[in-house]
């Protein structure tokens, strides 16, 4: 076991645990952050994303020790309100189904407009491609990601 200081959503939490302790499980069983969902566990399908410094990481594969001083955040810390623009996009367009993926997309889409302020389709498709919906809510997932970077700009 070991300890490490983590920069989460603003805060910062110390947790005592194994190197090799995948970030998801620090996150859901440690710190109580139940937003981020376990699907996969082998970085395939996404339900478990995260930011790591603003990027989109697979926390299900991410060793704790690996963190570092980089900022983490979880959905519960996109925005105070879950009022980000994508979130109310998502509102919006109802992306939603059963729900399960829809964090995990949602952070996705969040740093694909991060990088990319004005997607075009395609590029929202090769940006959204790694997250998979078992509703299969793929075409409003599409229209979301379109009117949240309509309204960053
Ligand atoms: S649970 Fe991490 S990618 Fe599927
Ligand atoms: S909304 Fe059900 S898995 Fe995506």
């Amino acid at each position: 076991m070991a300890i490490y200081k983590l920069q989460i959503n603003g805060q910062t939490y110390q947790v005592d645990v194994e190197p090799d302790t995948p970030l998801l499980w620090v996150l859901r069983d440690h710190l109580g952050l139940l937003g981020t969902k376990f699907g996969c566990g082998i970085a395939l399908c996404g339900a478990c994303t995260v930011h790591f410094n603003d990027q989109a990481v697979r926390a299900c594969v991410f060793p704790v020790s690996a963190v570092g001083d980089a900022k983490i955040t979880t959905i519960e810390g996109l925005s105070a309100q879950g009022d980000h623009p994508v979130q109310q996009a998502w509102n919006e367009v109802d992306v939603a189904q059963c729900g399960y993926c829809q964090a995990g997309q949602i952070m996705t889409a969040a740093a694909l407009l991060k990088r990319n302020p004005n997607p075009s389709t395609e590029e929202i498709d090769t940006g959204m491609n790694g997250n998979i919906c078992r509703c299969g809510t793929y075409h409003r997932i599409r229209e979301a990601v379109t009117l949240a970077a309509a309204k960053l700009k």
